[in-house]
Order: C-alpha cells, then structure tokens, then sequence
C-alpha cells in the first residue's frame, strides 16, 4: 500500500512537473483531501498544509487540479537558507528539502518496519521529524544552522518535534534514551551525507546495543552527475557494507532537488545484518 502511494505521488509530481508554468525557484503540492490514490487521513494532510503554510519558505499558494488530484500548490525560495546553511566548516550537506508529502510517505514506511522514533538528521525546516511527529512516532531533528533552526521553532507550534541546534556528528544520542530508531541522514552520499551519516554511526555504535535495534535512511541519487559507488546502492554502497548493514528496501520520491529530473531521490533504508 505504501508503495502505491509512493508511486501515485511519482506520477503526480511528473503530471505537475509538466503543467507548472510559475517562476519560482521551488514548488510542490500537497492533495487536497483523502482519495484513491491518496489514502491519508484527512487530519495528517491537514497538518501538512499547516507545516507549508506557516513556514516562511514558502510565499504563495494556490489550489490546482493536477491530473484528477486537486492540490495545493507551494511556491517558495530557499536562497538565503541555502546561503547560511553552507558557512559552518563542519557542514556536510548544503539545504534543500525533500517534498513534505515525500517526507510523509517515508516516514509512514518507517512506521510500517515498526520504528518507534524518529531522528532527522541534517534536518532542514524540520520536515521529516514534523511527519514522524504527525504520524505518532517520537521525534528528535539535529539541524547545524541556526537560522533553519529557528525556523523550526516557528513552526513546533503546530506539532513539536523537538527541533536541535547542534552539529550531528557531536550530539549526544544517549540522552534521547532511545529504543528502536530511525535515522534519516539529509545529504546525498557524495554530497558529504557519507561524512555525516559516518559521523552518527560511530556516535552510535559507543553506545551499547542501540546499533542492532536501529534503522537507517539514506537519500541517494542515480544521476550520473555524480561520482558514482563501485557498491552502487545509489552511492551509499560502500558505506552500508563498511558498517555492516544490509539495505531492505528502496522507495523512490520526489524532492526540491529533482522537480526537473527524469528520476526521483532514492531512498533506501537499512538495517544491520
Ligand atoms: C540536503 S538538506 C536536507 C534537509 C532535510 N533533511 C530534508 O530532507 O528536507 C541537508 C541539511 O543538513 C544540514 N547539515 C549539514 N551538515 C550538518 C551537520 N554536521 N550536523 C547537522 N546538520 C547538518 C544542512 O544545514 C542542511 O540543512
């Protein structure tokens, strides 16, 4: 079922993709309401329209049918976000969002393989652990940049999802007390999300049978642009051998950063063997 509605928002977004004449530098859509193609409860989609609208990311909207979906539509800017987010020397990965429905359906397949919290990691606005939060998972974001996190903090008035400011490869995830997790690592593996997500594991692994019970989520890319993996895994092969983990799953979804690909962001989760 999930990976139906992983694969109606594919076909979804190509239908917007090719419709959408605006100018802005970043768009996406969220449904209206519940339908076939989109079975979420209708107070979940509420939400994710309360998360678009208050962030200040975005600066209009406007209802669109798209394909027979009605949706709204989010136009919006991250320049001066992307800006901040790559002056910190530790940085590993500059901003850009997942889709908020993308960060829905994956969250929702987290749910599904039984994890309990939820860890955005690299966190951005927050939108990964804002779904966790809507979908009754735990959540926990570690976010480098200050200005994104206080823009976190606008918006844990609607759902609070535990927004903090710290470089993840430092934090200390013993105090989260955690017992069956989700990481979710926001940068592609040749982007520095190999550093950041090496960074968490071995913060990890310091800390006594948390490895075993935890999940990993890694956002990959097929582009040849890229260097690619020799272990493939949409280039987080290397490191899911190197650590022992095994991938389990791989769902594709749209984000920021593929509007105008051909193909989606891999995501693939992964657990030791
Ligand atoms: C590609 S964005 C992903 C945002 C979000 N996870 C999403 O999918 O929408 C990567 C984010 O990681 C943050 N970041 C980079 N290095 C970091 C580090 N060492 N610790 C915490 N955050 C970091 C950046 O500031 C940026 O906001």
């Amino acid at each position: 079922m999930i990976e139906n509605l992983a694969k109606n928002l594919v076909n979804l977004k190509k239908e917007f993709a090719k419709i959408y004449d605006g100018k802005s530098q970043i768009q996406e859509i969220i449904p209206i309401s519940d339908s076939e193609s989109f079975p979420i409860e209708q107070q979940d989609l509420e939400f994710l329209h309360q998360f678009a609208t208050k962030n200040p990311i975005y600066y209009n909207s406007y209802e669109k049918t798209v394909g027979d979906t009605p949706c709204i539509v989010y136009e919006g800017d991250i320049n001066k976000y992307w800006l901040n987010s790559i002056q910190y020397g530790s940085s590993r990965a500059p901003f850009s969002p997942t889709w908020i429905m993308s960060a829905y359906v994956s969250v929702l397949f987290a749910k599904e393989l039984g994890y309990r919290e939820v860890i955005d990691i690299g966190s951005g606005d927050g939108r990964i652990a804002f779904c966790a939060k809507v979908l009754g998972l735990e959540s926990y974001s570690i976010e480098i940049d200050n200005m994104l996190v206080d823009l976190q903090k606008l918006l844990i008035s609607i759902l609070d999802f535990h927004p903090y400011c710290s470089d993840s490869i430092v934090f200390d995830y013993s105090s989260l007390n955690l017992s069956h997790p989700a990481f979710f690592i926001g940068g592609l593996a040749q982007m520095g999300g190999t550093a950041l997500a090496s960074g968490v594991l071995e913060k990890i692994e310091s800390i006594s049978e948390l490895k075993k019970k935890t999940g990993w989520v890694f956002a990959g890319t097929y582009s040849q642009k890229y260097h690619t993996d020799p272990k493939n895994e949409a280039g987080w092969g290397t490191l899911i051998e190197k650590n022992n983990l095994q991938s389990t799953q791989t769902i594709s979804l749209p984000t920021v950063w593929t509007f105008r690909e051909p193909d989606e962001t891999p995501y693939i989760f992964a657990q030791v063997i």
